[in-house]
């Protein structure tokens, strides 16, 4: 496809699509080819999106639900009838297969969806107050009202829809939005600035602004953007909460998220399948990727054989072609970083089963078995297509590997026992469970989030409505109830 334009892709500045400063170049992650190149924004276009944002914040607060509700469904419609557009644009630059971004482009369509319903139905609650002699006669109307503008900074990962969870319930509650998307990929958020700057929104609701380290830098201190949602790396992410102390920051951070497979599971052709397939989707680019495979010693012998097949199946190469499931990670450096990892493994003990080189920016899927629980492919995040198995005596050892991470955000358990169920979900130090299927399992309105180092705060997109905004409370006095 030609992502080429003779201009630079414009940024969108409050509300409007200009040229900027400088540009930078978007490139294929398979092949470094030229996919398009984007306007950067310079410091005063940077300033008249905060200025657009701070004065539409009164306007987009009154607005009507409905109104507010009908962009965003305009924005679902647009994306789903463009759907095979955006698709193509989000592997040009982020390098996913086809079928990943497809089903990405899907998710967003829901996203927006289900923000404007939700849009519709966000309200406050009454609250008794008589329930002491001091209340009597009083009520409480608790509502929520949007903290201020939002700063939503996005990863290269779903270049689509984690801009998507940042921009959707900010506009469902009436918050206005900067977007700074990865500067890898980039293409995707100006796309859906296209559609956002079709509604009727008022002026300054939205900003896209594909700028860089030192301009971003300054936004997240800026005070008149009250609110910082992050998703991206670790590292970065708790250094903007340490310089933005005062402000209510969400972090969306790594993981390395584990599936359980334990001795009662009786589809184990199933469970090998999803697991190389979540382990290996996005080349492994997902916080929720499965990166440790846990699995109980009672079935491990039948288990791995079957894991192993299903690892040698994953197809990589050409992202465009239909028939690859494994595509680049985003660049050669990082693909370099994954394959070093692994031997450092190897080094320290660790068997390669399958995989463990790369060709360019494509790493091999890789499966590895007695992995130290020392090795950064089993105690880091490695963001990057290896599967790293180890076998326990029983559910006791294999929730404990589970906690035994300085990350929690999700995990899988493979069982049909619902006491084991229900103790995983009790006992797993993470911010979701899913029993019966992979840890990389998240439908876009659930809560989704992290405990430890995966973060602070929960998207899903009724409870980042409940995270944009705070509760204000007004008594009712000398009322009949
Ligand atoms: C992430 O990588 O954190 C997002 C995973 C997803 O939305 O499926």
């Amino acid at each position: 496809m030609d992502t080429i334009t003779p201009e630079p892709r414009a940024a969108w500045i409050a509300g409007r699509a200009e040229q900027g400063a400088d540009t930078l170049v978007v490139t294929h992650p398979f092949d470094g080819s030229e996919v398009a190149t984007v306007a950067v924004p310079g410091q005063e276009q940077v300033e008249r999106a905060v200025e657009g944002a701070v004065s539409a914040a009164t306007r987009l607060r009154r607005l009507p639900a409905h109104r507010r509700a009908e962009a965003l469904e305009h924005v679902s419609r647009g994306l789903a009838a463009r759907a095979e557009e955006i698709a193509e644009i989000i592997t040009a630059e982020n390098g996913k297969p086809l079928r990943w971004a497809e089903a990405e482009v899907t998710r967003a369509v829901s996203v927006f969806r289900i923000a404007a319903e939700e849009a519709r139905r966000f309200a406050g609650e009454l609250q008794r107050l008589d329930t002491d002699p001091a209340g009597e006669g009083r009520m409480a109307l608790v509502r929520r009202v949007p903290r201020g503008p939002v700063l939503g900074i996005a990863p290269f990962n779903f270049p689509l829809n984690l801009v998507a969870h940042k921009v959707a319930p900010a506009l469902a509650v009436g918050a206005p939005i900067i977007v700074k998307p990865a500067p890898r990929t980039p293409l995707s958020a100006l796309v859906l600035g296209e559609l956002l700057a079709e509604t009727d929104l008022p002026e300054g609701a939205f900003s896209v602004l594909p700028v860089e380290l030192e301009a971003t830098t300054a936004l997240v201190t800026d005070p008149r953007l009250p609110v910082v949602s992050f998703t991206g790396s670790g590292p970065v992410g708790w250094s903007l909460m340490d310089r933005a102390p005062r402000k209510h920051v969400v972090l969306e951070l790594g993981g390395n998220a584990a599936a359980v497979v334990l001795g009662d599971w009786p589809d184990l052709d199933g469970a090998a399948q999803r697991i190389a397939t979540f382990g290996n989707y996005q080349a492994g680019q997902s916080c929720i990727a499965v990166q440790r495979v846990i699995v109980e010693r009672s079935i491990s012998e039948e288990f791995l054989p079957k894991l192993l097949d299903a690892v040698r199946a994953q197809r990589t190469g050409d992202p465009y072609d239909a028939e690859v499931s494994v595509g680049p990670v985003v660049d050669e450096a990082t693909a370099e970083r994954i394959v070093s990892w692994v031997d450092e493994a190897v080094t320290a003990g660790a068997t390669v089963l399958a995989g463990g080189g790369r060709d360019g920016a494509t790493v091999e899927p890789t499966l590895l078995t007695g992995v130290p629980s020392s090795a950064k492919v089993w105690a880091e995040e490695v963001f990057g297509p290896v599967l790293a198995v180890s076998v326990v005596d029983d559910a006791d050892q294999a929730f404990a590997a589970v906690n035994a991470s300085a990350f929690g955000l999700q995990a899988g358990v493979f069982t049909t026992d619902v006491r084991l169920a229900f103790r995983a979900s009790a006992e797993l130090e993470v911010g979701g469970v899913v029993i019966g299927d992979v840890p990389s399992y998240r439908a876009d309105q659930m809560p989704y989030g992290g405990v430890k180092r995966s973060g602070a705060g929960r998207e899903g997109v009724l409870p980042a409505m409940r995270d944009l905004t705070e509760e204000r409370v007004t008594v009712l006095a000398g009322i009949e109830l």
